[in-house]
């Protein structure tokens, strides 16, 4: 083979143009266009492979060469530009035909709800409010002086085997709470008669199952003042029960004992499944009843650990269980639902 021949060169050169022109025609897409245009103008595309022949030429050929590259780049890019007009258009008036149902539902975000927990809590505590009850709080982490022996539940007092609960640190004196009732010790130590109080929180103990968590929500109740009798605290839950789970149901008291009251008693409630009328009903066993709590006047012996007279006031104190309260109204058969998340548990409530 001899030297390239000037001409066929700048033929070959002026003939990509054509060839381009001809393998982009049918292409509908900018990104096959791109890939198109780097083939002949890449680096490694068409023309640098022809211009690496260039160097075989005399120098006095180099030029009609250069000029010929220039000629097909600058053709090139026109064409290139020219799709890119004519791709655009295609697009708009692709989607300017396109149907559009505007009867399709729109795409919504969805809004999250509170708790079912949260929302039992909340209503609790605007139905007490009513009553005029206030809301206290205190602290999950409590003192074996709050949470038991000023409820008159000394060490050794077997009261505590029913509230087995999480020690912290030493494990002597620092528990994680296992009832709401040291709010009560906590709220009479800083304030004097009259009070009424609820304390809505979450309390710990050593339990699992069903219907036992081992972390769960209560409702405790306070009400100090001269003159207070159980009929006031039968009243205050009747209220209760009649708002929360519906009018007409009734209520009774069981004796029963818990070392901070006295009477105490055990408080249930008419079932408001089948009101007492079924001895096949599922929420109530057939019994008719369903407990709600625990309930009772304030013991003499845990006003004297918070320094109130107890010859000059009286009061009443009762508790439930928040989950309990909720399971009961919505028919949940398993405590662990409310804990786990669950959107379609959820968004039932
Ligand atoms: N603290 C008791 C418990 O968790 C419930 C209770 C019973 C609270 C009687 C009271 C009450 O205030 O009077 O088992």
């Amino acid at each position: 083979m001899g030297e390239p021949e000037p001409s066929r060169l700048v033929e070959e050169i002026l003939a990509l143009g054509e060839v381009f022109r001809g393998e982009v025609a049918p292409l509908k897409d900018e990104q096959e266009l791109r890939a198109a245009q780097a083939r002949f103008l890449g680096k490694k595309g068409s023309l640098s492979e022809l211009m690496k022949r260039m160097g075989s030429l005399p120098p006095a050929e180099r030029p009609r060469v250069g000029e010929a590259a220039n000629r097909v780049k600058q053709l090139i890019e026109e064409e290139v530009a020219r799709k890119l007009l004519r791709i655009s258009a295609l697009r708009r008036k692709r989607d300017l035909e396109r149907l559009v149902d505007v009867t399709l539902p729109g795409r919504t975000t969805p809004n999250g709800h509170l708790h079912i927990l949260t929302q039992v809590r909340r209503e609790l505590c605007a139905i007490f409010a009513e009553l005029g009850f206030e809301v206290a709080t205190g602290p999950q982490v409590e003192t074996d002086f709050h949470n038991f022996e000023a409820l008159a539940m000394p060490a050794d007092h077997p009261a505590r085997d029913m509230q087995d609960t999480f020690y912290v640190g030493d494990g002597a004196g620092t528990l994680l709470r296992t009832h709401t009732s040291p709010v009560q010790i906590r709220t009479m130590l800083t304030r004097k008669p009259p009070l009424a109080i609820i304390a809505p929180g979450v309390v710990y103990r050593r339990d699992d199952d069903p219907t036992h968590s081992p972390m769960f929500t209560q409702l405790e109740g306070l009400c100090v003042d001269k003159g207070i009798r159980m009929s006031d605290l039968k009243g205050v839950l009747l209220h209760f029960v009649q708002r929360f789970f519906g009018p007409g149901l009734g209520l009774r008291f069981r004796a029963s004992y818990f070392p901070f009251v006295e009477p105490g008693a055990e408080v249930d409630m008419r079932c408001s499944f089948c009101h007492g009328a079924r001895s096949d009903c599922r929420l109530c066993k057939g019994s008719g009843w369903l407990e709600i709590g625990g309930a009772g006047m304030v013991d003499p012996r845990v006003f004297e650990q918070v320094g109130i007279d107890a010859t000059a006031v009286s009061g009443f104190a009762f508790g439930m269980g928040l989950e309990r309260m909720a399971m009961l109204r919505h028919g949940i058969h398993d405590i662990k639902l409310a804990y786990e998340g669950d959107l379609r548990f959820a968004r039932q409530f």
